[in-house]
């Protein structure tokens, strides 16, 4: 039976991409740098065995900003017998993209040529472009704030209605395991924008826990992180996409759940009580 190669599969969406499939009674193959079958955007030998006995493939480029063109890896993909592909790209904005502009730009950048490479492969193919992940304050920065109960954010209204990695996944299965998804590209959002700190207070009524929030400058949260043992351009990447909600276009909701598996988007309160269940922001648990 031919497998799905799942890139990725380790993270945010990968990660339920590969349960759902199972699920389903597909073959997958996951694959990040730490699956059995390791593949590395960086390291070209790990390509072809990754690809090996694969006709469907879930493209995600994290990793290939600056070491790979995607569309390298999706003409061996088409060569090796891949005939579908389904690449997890990023919603835009509201206009001008101006995270392009950000020090994210060149991850922003990634996923446009993912799109570019898929389209033009010779393979079927769908885009899912999400928005902002909810899953995100599962990891750091905002993990280890959030388990210490103080929260630096960047100062500004701007809005996202972030979308659970849960709906990013099922529509991407949809798309890798059904007929019907070919040539569209979903733009996913949940059903209602927040701010971060609304967002942040939703996590703290689901944990039951007091979060205090700290309003801080963008160059003070890149401070900040820098103190806290990041690199300076690691710091101003993660600090990019502040600057994006902050030019108040990044809050409209789109309707490519609605479009590709028929049901509304999961809503982030939802989505906190979830998370908070496993206990992923109580003091002290395990990354
Ligand atoms: N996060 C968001 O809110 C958001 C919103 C819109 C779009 N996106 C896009 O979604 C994609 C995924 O981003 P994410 O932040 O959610 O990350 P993620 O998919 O949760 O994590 C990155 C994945 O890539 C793997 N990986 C890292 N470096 C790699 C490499 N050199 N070669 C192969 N695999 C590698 C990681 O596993 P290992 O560490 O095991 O290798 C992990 O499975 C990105 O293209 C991003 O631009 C993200």
């Amino acid at each position: 039976m031919s497998a799905v190669l799942v890139m990725g599969a380790t993270g945010k969406v990968g990660r339920h991409v590969v349960v759902r499939l199972r699920e389903l009674g597909h073959a997958v193959r996951p694959v990040s740098r730490s699956s059995p079958v390791r593949f590395d955007w960086a390291d070209r030998s790990t390509w072809q065995p990754a690809l090996a006995g694969a006709d469907t493939l879930y493209l995600n480029v994290w990793g290939a900003v600056g070491t790979a063109d995607p569309a390298e890896f999706t003409e061996l993909a088409v060569r090796s017998g891949v005939r579908r592909i389904v690449a997890l790209s990023g919603r835009g904005d509201d206009g001008e993209d101006y995270l392009l502009k950000t020090p994210y730009g060149p991850w922003a950048q990634a996923v446009l040529d993912g799109e570019r490479a898929a389209g033009e492969s010779g393979a079927e193919w769908t885009i899912v472009r999400p928005c902002w992940f909810a899953q995100t304050f599962e990891e750091d920065p905002k993990l280890s704030e959030l388990r210490d109960g103080e929260v630096a954010i960047p100062v500004g209204d701007g809005t996202v209605p972030f979308v659970d990695a849960t709906d990013i996944a099922a529509v991407a299965v949809a798309a890798l395991t059904e007929d019907g998804h070919q040539e569209q590209s979903y733009e996913l959002s949940g059903p209602r924008p927040l701010t971060f700190p609304e967002a942040v207070a939703e996590i703290a009524r689901a944990t039951g826990r007091e979060i205090r929030q700290m309003p801080v400058e963008i160059p003070e949260y890149v401070r900040r992180l820098i103190g806290g043992g990041y690199d300076r351009a690691a710091a101003e990447m993660q600090a990019g996409p502040f600057e994006w909600l902050h030019r108040g276009k990044t809050g409209f909701l789109s309707d490519g759940v609605q479009r590709a598996i028929g049901r509304e988007p999961r809503d982030f309160a939802d989505y906190a009580k979830r998370a908070a269940a496993t206990g992923v922001w109580s003091a002290g648990s395990p990354k």
